[in-house]
């Protein structure tokens, strides 16, 4: 469904990402993980339109979307959960969906926001109140809300776990499993590698801004790049 080929993405003149060729199918849910500095933001926003591609390709079922603006391809069903959360925290949890829902269809806001409170009860019981004064793990799923208001067919995560308890973004990654599940396709940044290969089927290792290991969950791990630099945490309750 998503195919970057050979792309180079950066910030103006700097390209920080080279030579990255990744794909996510249908219903597929795939992650990239890869050191501080690795180029993992910038793919993610190479992808969503914020950062240029300066060579290479971006396609979308086929179709070129490289030169697209960020707004176009949020109407092609890409959604980003950005690094940080990002929630705007002087509006009310509702009003963070509305102003998100508008990216999305202009049809059955209502519904669609309501469909978010059904997953989310936790947000639910917490509508009226200032994004702000959620805990981090609410944060993180008000985040997730804003995209999945917009109705995606693929959704970006950065960095799911950051600053959570693992007890917190062991919830959120079951409710990412089960979106992947249910037929959205996800690509997920990760630090944490251990949860990443809980979530998803298949991934990349990123290093210095191109692919230097990509496999199955199952041929990953068996990779001593990945085991020395992600899988120490194994056995330790993530
Ligand atoms: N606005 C910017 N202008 C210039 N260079 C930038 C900018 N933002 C990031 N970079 C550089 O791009 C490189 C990759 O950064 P990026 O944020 O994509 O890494 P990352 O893999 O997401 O790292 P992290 O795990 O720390 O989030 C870094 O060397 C960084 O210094
Ligand atoms: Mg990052």
């Amino acid at each position: 469904m998503l195919e970057l080929k050979n792309a180079r993405i950066g910030y103006g003149p700097v390209s920080v990402v080279h030579n990255l060729t990744i794909s996510v199918g249908a219903s597929e849910a795939v992650f990239l993980v890869g050191p501080n500095g690795a180029g993992k933001s910038t793919t993610l926003r190479g992808i969503i339109g914020h950062n240029p591609l300066t060579s290479g390709s971006i396609t979308w079922e086929g179709k070129d979307i490289g030169r697209l603006a960020p707004h176009q391809r949020a109407r092609l069903g890409i959604a980003l959960v950005p690094e940080g959360r990002h929630v705007f925290p002087q509006l009310s949890v509702l009003e963070n969906l509305e102003v998100a829902a508008r990216l999305g269809p202009s049809t059955r806001v209502k519904e669609r926001i309501e469909g978010i409170f059904d997953r989310f009860p936790r947000l639910a019981g917490r509508r009226s109140q200032k994004a702000g004064l959620l805990s981090g793990g609410e944060q993180q799923m008000l985040a997730i809300g804003r995209a999945l208001v917009q109705e995606p067919r693929l959704l970006v995560i950065d960095e799911l776990s950051l600053g959570l308890a693992p007890v917190i973004y062991q919830q959120l990654g079951e409710s990412v499993r089960g979106l992947a599940r249910d037929g959205l396709s996800v690509l997920l940044v990760e630090q944490n590698a251990v949860l990443a290969m809980k979530i998803c089927s298949r991934g990349y290792l990123l290093s210095g801004g191109t692919v230097v290991l990509e496999g199955t969950v199952e041929e990953l791990k068996t990779k001593s790049e990945m085991r020395e630099l992600y899988l120490g945490g194994l056995g330790k309750g993530n």
